[in-house]
């Protein structure tokens, strides 16, 4: 294999040396480019371009393989709860038992947030979207624990970490219980992780709370499958937001708001209204893929299609069969479930679908398994979040670690060479 690349330009011979990744990508390494021949590169979306070194996720999208810290996410899923690969992600090694009832411990103490809060999320209407109550809340939390967030190095920093990870699920299930008129909760410090989430956000105020096995394992396999996907947009706004030197929790924040679009984790909830559409429309699914393919309509299917996935995305595969557990115990059949099955399996035998090498996403199953458990269809991406906060955080802690410069990319200049007013 080379380890560089030669090209000549007006004249003159220009080296650039080839950077090889541990496994997957190769790169040009271009940090000379501009010095040596005045040339930047163009590349809108970043499609191709690695805009860093990272150790916490490999991706193959042309063999459909994702891995976290080295174990293949069939394995985490199988095998680990999500507390603990929130502890790999973070800390970069799965914990042993007693860490990990250490890590808990911490987590629990500083289950709380400033009474102060429940006014910010007071002064929203009811109708507002929870992603957008949760992006405000968690800007907010800067505001109340001012002393937390600030890079010092990852040891020092646990405790704002810890902070984040039990702050999250309060003002997460918070945006859910304001949308019902539920009365604000705080933690259940006697559950896990994951079976606190659903505590929070299930319990009524006048009956006492059981979390349903099924679905908690279920929530703790959908948490791990949103964790962490290199660099999405997301997590590429937490690290350019945070390489300006903004506090975790800001940059978190901002990671939120990358999140709600529908392109990216906004795709869950616009699955579900797309599917609705559908049947309102008389279940005629030819129709929408056919408006899929048409240059000429904007529309998309929603829940097909990733950047870097030219395969089946592992986390549907997976995702499909957590959805036949939990729908297979309810009594009735969701009929937007067979809907779904249909679209997905006619897409996968339609020849612009196979051209393009276009498959089901992370974002095709989850929402019915959500609906399944009675979440509202505008907090499907508010639980994306929740599993991509460990994700936002390592990200976050990589970048700083790494001395990252300011994110901060060149333009091609378009626009007029030069006027005047006068
Ligand atoms: N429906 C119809 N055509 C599509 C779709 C789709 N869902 N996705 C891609 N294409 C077509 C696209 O029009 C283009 O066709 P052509 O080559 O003829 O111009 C080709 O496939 C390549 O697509 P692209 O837009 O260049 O791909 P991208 O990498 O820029 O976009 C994507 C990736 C995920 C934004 C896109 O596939 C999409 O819009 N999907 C629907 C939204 C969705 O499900 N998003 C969730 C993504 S996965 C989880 C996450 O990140 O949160």
């Amino acid at each position: 294999m080379q380890d560089k690349i030669q090209f000549e330009y007006n004249g003159k011979v220009v080296d650039l040396p080839i950077f090889k990744g541990v496994k997957g990508e190769q790169a040009i390494d271009i940090r000379q480019l501009r010095n040596t021949t005045g040339l930047v590169t163009y590349d809108p979306g970043y499609k191709n371009t690695g805009s860093c070194q990272s150790a916490i996720t490999y991706l193959d999208g042309e063999a459909g393989l994702l891995m976290h810290r080295g174990y293949s996410i069939e394995d985490l899923c199988e095998n680990c709860s999500f507390i603990e690969v929130i502890h790999l992600l973070i800390f970069g090694n799965l914990p042993t038992t007693s860490e990990k009832d250490e890590f808990l411990n911490e987590i629990r103490e500083k289950s709380l947030v400033d009474e102060d809060l429940k006014g910010i999320l007071k002064s929203f209407p009811k109708t507002a979207h929870p992603m957008c109550i949760l992006a405000s809340l968690t800007a907010g939390l800067v505001a109340f624990t001012p002393h937390l967030g600030s890079y010092t190095g990852i040891d020092q920093m646990r405790s704002s970490i810890i902070k984040l990870l039990a702050a999250f699920p309060i003002l997460a299930s918070w945006t859910h219980r304001k949308s019902r008129g539920l009365p604000l909760n705080y933690a259940n410090t006697s559950l896990s992780y994951v079976g606190n989430i659903a505590y929070m956000m299930f319990r009524q105020p006048h009956m006492e709370y059981y979390p349903n096995p099924i679905e908690v394992k279920a929530l703790n396999k959908l948490l791990i499958l949103h964790a962490d996907h290199e660099q999405n947009c997301s997590s590429s706004t937490v690290r350019i937001v945070g390489s300006s030197h903004a506090d975790l929790f800001p940059s978190i924040a901002a990671g939120l708001s990358a999140l709600w679009g529908k392109l990216h984790g906004g795709a869950n909830q616009a699955v579900i209204e797309m599917l609705i559409q559908i049947i309102k429309d008389g279940n005629n699914i030819q129709k929408f893929i056919d408006k899929a393919k048409d240059k000429k309509d904007p529309f998309r299917l929603m829940g097909f299609g990733h950047r870097v996935y030219r395969n089946f995305d592992p986390r549907s595969k997976l995702l499909k069969n957590i959805a036949k557990e939990v729908l297979g115990q309810k009594k009735n059949v969701d009929p937007i479930l067979e809907t779904a099955i249909e679209l997905e399996q006619r897409a996968l035998e339609d020849e612009y679908f196979i051209s393009r090498k276009l498959y089901p996403n992370v974002d095709f199953y989850s929402g019915l398994i959500y609906r399944a458990m009675d979440i509202p269809t505008k907090m499907f991406t508010v639980m994306f979040a929740l599993g991509r906060l460990p994700g936002w955080i390592a990200q976050w802690i990589e970048m700083r670690q790494n001395n990252e410069p300011i994110g901060r990319p060149r333009q091609i200049y378009v626009g007029h060479k030069s006027r005047r007013l006068k």
